[in-house]
């Protein structure tokens, strides 16, 4: 057990933090997506801590973050006009990055890959810590790996008190799903490995149509001896211990199923616009909404000890998709079309 220091989200906390993280330690950090488990980026035993304390595969590489965009060149070979143009609209907020990694990240850090996922979070206090520190921060959501990414303070205290060297809490996160990661090749495609807040629709504004492609595993199961593009779609995740089905169906159809399956064991997850007889947790009527309280519901699932869950089908259009993939995840890719 270490002992871990609970520290505030004001600038003693981050200065605290950054003491921490200068000493080679590692530190939970609030951003505006999901809390994230920071550590030097150019310190391999700061990435293998972080590893070892989420119980991550180590194959599965860590998101590098920056105060400003104007570092990328420090730590990738190029950066495609498109990258740039993904950078100067969307940053800093929500979206990763991935680009051919210099040297100076070690493979530690991006998990023996040769390109690196680059970010800057909207969260300023996350930025201020990175510049308090003086060198980028890779980290990973703040959970123990399987479970649902954490979205408060209280989330990552479960996870990982006693395993990391502070916790900065700073409330609530706003966006609740994790970044959009894409990668951008040298000819301007670019592919979503991972959906989030920033869209497919969205990144048209700097980009055409046919260059926007959504990578294979965002919303089918790949199979166990596939290529994956993005190591973290072949992992299992999300998975509260109860058994989640999403019912693929509408609202009067999924309370008609309700009504023929539901029994004294079981949980809706849905909207909060149904009319239902069994308990339930709801996630609210927009994409925005659901995105937000996502995790957190997944993990009351499990304090409510619930353990057979049915679950309304995200709307898939914009940051719906986010919703939709991890939420499949959750569910282990059951659904049910009644
Ligand atoms: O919003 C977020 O992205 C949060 C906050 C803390 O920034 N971080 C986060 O990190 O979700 P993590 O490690 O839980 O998820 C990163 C995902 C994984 O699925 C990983 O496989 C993928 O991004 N990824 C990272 N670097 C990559 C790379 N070089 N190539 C392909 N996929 C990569
Ligand atoms: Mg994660």
């Amino acid at each position: 057990m270490i002992d871990t220091e609970i520290l505030t989200a004001d600038e003693a906390g981050l200065k605290r933090a950054a003491e921490l993280l200068k000493k080679g330690g590692i530190v939970a950090m609030p951003t505006e997506t999901v809390y994230g488990l920071a550590g030097n980026a150019l310190d391999p035993h700061a990435a293998e801590r972080i590893y070892c304390a989420k119980g991550r595969p180590s194959d599965n590489p860590l998101i590098v973050h920056l105060s400003d965009a104007t570092q990328a060149v420090e730590y990738v070979k190029v950066i495609p006009e498109t990258a740039k143009r993904i950078f100067s609209t969307f940053s800093p907020g929500p979206v990763t990055v991935v680009l051919p990694k210099k040297e100076i990240i070690p493979k530690a850090t991006s998990g023996g890959l040769d390109t690196v996922g680059l970010r800057i979070p909207a969260d300023k206090r996350a930025r201020r810590l990175i510049s308090l520190c003086g060198f980028p921060l890779a980290a990973p959501s703040a959970n123990l790996s399987g479970s649902p990414s954490p979205t408060s303070a209280n989330h990552v205290i479960s996870d990982l008190f006693g395993a990391v060297d502070g916790i900065i809490d700073g409330g609530e996160c706003g966006v609740g799903v994790e970044s959009t990661v894409l990668s951008v090749d040298d000819d301007n495609n670019i592919t979503i490995l991972r959906p989030g807040f920033i869209t497919a629709e969205d990144l048209r504004e700097v980009s055409s149509p046919e260059k926007i492609h959504l990578a294979k595993g965002i919303t089918e199961r790949i199979g166990e001896e596939e290529k994956v593009l993005s190591p973290g779609m072949k992992y299992k995740h999300y998975a509260p211990k109860a058994d989640i089905a999403i019912i693929d169906t509408n609202k009067a159809g999924f309370e008609q199923y309700i009504s023929a399956h539901g029994n004294e064991k079981a949980y809706a997850l849905c909207f909060g616009d149904e009319n239902i007889n069994i308990p339930m947790i709801t996630l609210g009527v927009t994409s925005e909404e659901q995105a937000h309280n996502l995790f957190n519901a997944l993990r009351r699932l499990d304090e409510v000890n619930a353990e057979r869950v049915f679950a309304r089908m995200p709307d898939k259009k914009g940051v719906g998709l986010a919703v939709y993939n991890r939420l499949l995840r959750a569910a282990g890719f059951e659904v049910i079309k009644p």
